[in-house]
C-alpha cells in the first residue's frame, strides 16, 4: 500500500489553494460591465512605443469601433486614434459618444463618427454597413467590443435577457464582420478585432451563458482568420481578464484575490493599447498582462471536466 506522507498532504492543499486562485481570477473577468468615463485620464503603459508607426500611412483610414464610447472599446479607440486613425464609434447612449468623440478629436486630431445603435437588433449590422459603405469609408478595421455579462446568468435571468446576451455577445459579431467584410477587402489589409473573454476559456457553471457566448466568439474567430486570410484581412481575438472598467471591478478583485488580483487586472486605456498593438501585428489570440496569459494557459491545458467541477465547487 501507498505510504501518504505530509509532504504529499501539503503538496495536494497547495495545488488545490492554486487552483482555486487561479479560477476565482478567470471568473472575475466575466463580471458586470460598465465603463470609464472618457473624462477619465488612460493612462497607458510607458514601454509601449508610439514612434515605430508611419502616421501617414492611416491619414484618411476609418476604423469601426462597436461599443467604443466607454470601457475597453474606448480604450482601443483611443489606441487608434493615438495612430491617427479616425473613427466610427457606436453605442446606445448619445451623451457618452459624444463626449468620447469631443475628447478623442481634441487630444488627436482625428475625426469621429458617432453612430447611436443598438447593436442586440437584427437591423443594426445593416444599417452600420449601409452608412459606412455610402460614404465610401476607407475601413481598415473593425473592432466588436460591445458585450453583456453581469452577476445574473442562465436560471435568473429572463428569457428576453438571455436572447439579448446571444445577439449582442454573438450575433452582433458575427454580423458586423459579415456586413462590413466588402469594405475591409476592398480597402486591405486591414483587421477585425473581437473582444471575447477569458471566461470563454472555460464552462462556468454559474456564468453558464456569458462563458458560452464568449467561447463563441473565441472559435469564430479562429475559423474567420483562416477563412479571410487570403484575401487580406487579419482576425484577431482580445480575451481579457478582470479590467477596471469600474469601481466595483476593482474592489471586489482587490479584496478577493488580494496582491494576486493586482497583478493580473489591467486598466482598460493599457487593454486598449495592448490589443491594438498586437491585432496590427497580426497576433491571433490577445490576452495581455503575463500573469493572464499563464492562467489561461492552465485551464486550457486541465481536462474540461475538472476545470468545471471547480468553478462549480468554487461558486464564484
Ligand atoms: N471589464 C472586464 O473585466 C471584462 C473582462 C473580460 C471581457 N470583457 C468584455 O469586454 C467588452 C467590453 O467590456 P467593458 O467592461 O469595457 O464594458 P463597458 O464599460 O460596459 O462598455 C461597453 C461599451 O459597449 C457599449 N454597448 C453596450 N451594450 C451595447 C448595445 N446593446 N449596443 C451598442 N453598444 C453597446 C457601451 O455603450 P452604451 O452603454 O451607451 O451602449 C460601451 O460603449 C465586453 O464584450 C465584455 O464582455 C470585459
Amino acid at each position: 500500500m501507498k505510504m501518504v506522507t505530509p509532504i504529499v498532504i501539503i503538496q495536494k492543499h497547495l495545488m488545490k489553494y492554486f487552483l482555486a486562485i487561479l479560477l476565482l481570477n478567470l471568473s472575475l473577468a466575466a463580471q458586470s460591465q460598465t465603463g470609464l468615463q472618457p473624462g477619465t485620464s488612460v493612462p497607458v503603459n510607458d514601454q509601449i512605443k508610439e514612434d515605430s508607426i508611419p502616421l501617414s500611412q492611416y491619414a484618411d483610414a476609418y476604423a469601426v469601433v462597436a461599443g467604443g464610447s466607454k470601457g475597453i472599446g474606448y480604450g482601443i479607440a483611443e489606441a487608434l486614434a493615438r495612430r491617427k486613425y479616425n473613427l466610427v464609434l457606436i453605442a446606445r447612449h448619445m451623451d457618452s459618444l459624444v463626449a468620447a468623440k469631443n475628447k478623442l478629436e481634441s487630444h488627436y486630431g482625428v475625426h469621429v463618427e458617432i453612430l447611436q445603435h443598438d447593436l442586440s437588433k437584427k437591423e443594426s449590422a445593416v444599417e452600420i454597413a449601409q452608412w459606412c459603405t455610402e460614404r465610401n469609408l476607407k475601413l481598415k478595421m473593425l473592432c466588436n467590443v460591445a458585450g453583456f455579462g453581469g452577476s445574473k446568468d442562465y436560471l435568473t435571468l429572463s428569457l428576453d435577457s438571455l436572447h439579448y446576451m446571444v445577439n449582442l455577445n454573438i450575433e452582433s459579431c458575427m454580423a458586423l464582420s459579415l456586413t462590413l467584410l466588402p469594405l475591409l477587402e476592398k480597402n486591405a489589409p486591414s483587421y477585425i478585432m473581437n473582444v471575447a473573454s477569458m471566461a470563454g476559456f472555460a464552462p462556468i457553471p454559474i456564468k453558464n451563458m456569458y462563458s458560452a457566448t464568449k467561447s463563441a466568439v473565441v472559435f469564430f474567430s479562429y475559423s474567420l482568420r483562416y477563412q479571410l486570410k487570403d484575401r487580406g484581412i487579419g482576425v484577431s481575438v482580445l480575451c481579457p481578464g478582470p479590467v477596471y472598467t469600474k469601481p466595483e471591478i476593482e474592489i471586489e478583485t482587490k479584496k478577493k484575490l488580494g496582491f494576486l488580483g493586482k497583478l493580473m487586472a489591467m486598466k482598460p486605456g493599457r487593454e486598449g493599447e495592448v490589443a491594438v498593438k498586437k491585432t496590427l501585428k497580426g497576433k491571433l489570440m490577445i490576452i495581455p498582462g503575463t500573469w493572464n496569459r499563464v492562467m489561461s494557459w492552465v485551464v486550457r491545458f486541465l481536462p474540461r471536466r475538472w476545470v468545471t467541477a471547480i468553478y462549480y465547487n468554487l461558486g464564484t
